[in-house]
């Protein structure tokens, strides 16, 4: 059944929102809890779909769960992979992240092959370069892939690109590999800081995340742990450019600033009021809006999980804008979308070259992807009349009550089912 939403915009944002624990800190570190037979409790563990099928993958290897109030209990005496895994591995690229937890615990994993998506191939060949060089036997086969290893050796790899999930998936890996292991240009997106505290916290020693070179002390005997999530940084940002998108000012709570430093800073080049408090942020919407030029990079650099939000709300700045997709390759999808609602950009390779216009219009638009759906909705608050947008499962796939969130702050937004909408 695909729901759709109807929102009527030209109403400002005001008030106050709660930023919901991070999704991209919560699935690896779900994955982690698996490293022990021990009992863990993860906290502030944000009520989404892909929350629900990784905790629903964890179910099938064997894992307990209990999921109440955003904590999840997890324990998982002992491992084993079954058949339904797969028909949930199929639908979410994540649960790739289990490979090195099913290696390091039981020696062995299989899994499918993750397919691409709309934003790109995706491919999976830097996680198992480095569980390769971890010792491990790595064969691809019918679109399955399995890995296996009698043991783990600590070692030096070297990532071609700083992949997020490679980078989750070796560190998990090489926490059960006998000797040191050293993670050359690994991602430090906040999301690895917060993996890596909750694996030290089960007794592991990795240092260094958060940096390009992480170490990890292999062969320590790992415990449960109690952690909250960080808060979800991509969540806090699509909330900061709704309510500039659609006037207003709101303030922000349970945030990290300093996790959307570079955000922050494009907001206020643009002219945005932007003030930061403890754990708070306020979000003031400026007249008018300044053009920007922006190229998404690998953490600290400018997250290209906001690239779709920043063009929906540059379409109705001064100037002509500039964004520049460095880190997957098809990126752009929800561009055509957009001009449906008479945005004025055009595309070249990576880049898109923006031109503002007074307003969008409304449409029936439909959601390609999880942040494309983020810049359709925010392109539909600043549209006067009524967009449809349609599919918008992929938008419970990463942002927690997102309908009352912005009711709560003066939108008119209204979730409509498929056959509720035929009629
Ligand atoms: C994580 O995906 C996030 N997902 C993505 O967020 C985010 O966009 C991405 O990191 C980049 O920040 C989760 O954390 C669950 P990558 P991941 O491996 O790990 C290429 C969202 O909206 N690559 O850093 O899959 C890849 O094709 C989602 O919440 C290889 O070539 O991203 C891409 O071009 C979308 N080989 C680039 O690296 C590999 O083995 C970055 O991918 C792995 C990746």
């Amino acid at each position: 059944m695909e729901d759709k939403y109807f929102i009527e915009g030209g109403h400002s944002l005001n008030g106050t929102v709660v930023v919901s624990g991070s999704k991209n800190a919560s699935l690896p570190i779900l994955v982690a809890s698996l490293l022990t037979s021990d009992r863990s409790v993860v906290s502030r563990v944000p009520y989404l779909a892909d929350v629900d099928n990784m905790l629903k993958m964890l179910s099938e290897i064997g894992a307990q769960i209990s999921y109440q109030d955003h904590q999840v209990i997890v324990q998982a005496r002992e491992l084993q992979a079954r058949g339904q895994l797969f028909q949930f591995a199929k639908t979410m690229r994540a649960s790739f992240l289990l490979m090195g937890a099913l290696l390091a615990r039981n020696g062995s994993g299989c899994l499918p092959l993750p397919g691409g998506c709309a934003i790109g191939a995706r491919p999976v060949n830097l996680h198992l370069k480095g569980l390769a060089r971890l010792g491990a036997e790595i064969e691809i086969d019918k679109g399955m892939v399995a890995v296996s290893a009698k043991r783990l050796r600590g070692c030096e790899i070297c990532l071609d690109f700083p992949s997020v999930g490679a980078t989750e998936n070796i560190i998990m890996a090489a926490t059960c590999a006998q000797g040191i292991t050293t993670l050359v240009n690994a991602a430090a997106e906040p999301e690895i800081v917060d993996l890596a505290c909750f694996l030290n916290q089960m007794g592991a020693r990795v240092t260094g995340a958060g940096s390009p070179v992480v170490q990890i002390e292999g062969g320590r005997p790992l415990h449960g742990a109690v952690h909250s999530v960080i808060p979800d940084r991509i969540e806090a940002g699509t909330y900061m450019l709704a309510a500039v998108a659609a006037g207003g000012q709101i303030k922000l709570k349970q945030v990290i600033p300093e996790h959307l430093r570079v955000v922050i800073d494009k907001l206020r080049e643009a002219g945005v009021d932007v003030d930061e408090g403890t754990g708070e942020l306020f979000v003031q919407a400026p007249r008018d809006l300044s053009p920007l030029i922006i190229a998404t990079a690998p953490h600290p650099g400018f997250p290209t999980d906001m690239q779709p939000q920043f063009t929906a709300l540059l379409a109705t700045a001064g100037g002509t804008s500039r964004i520049t997709e460095t880190v997957f390759e098809n990126r752009f999808l929800y561009v055509q979308e957009l001009c449906r609602m008479g945005a004025c950009i055009e595309s070249s390779g990576d880049t898109i070259i923006i031109r503002g216009i007074k307003s969008f219009k409304p449409a029936q638009v439909k959601v390609t992807d999880l942040r494309a759906g983020a810049a359709l909705t925010i392109a539909a608050l600043g549209a006067w009349g009524e967009t449809e947008i349609d599919c918008i499962y992929h938008l419970d796939r990463g942002y927690e009550d997102l309908e009352d969130k912005l009711s709560g702050l003066g939108a008119r937004i209204r979730r409509v089912a498929e056959q509720a909408a035929n009629l």
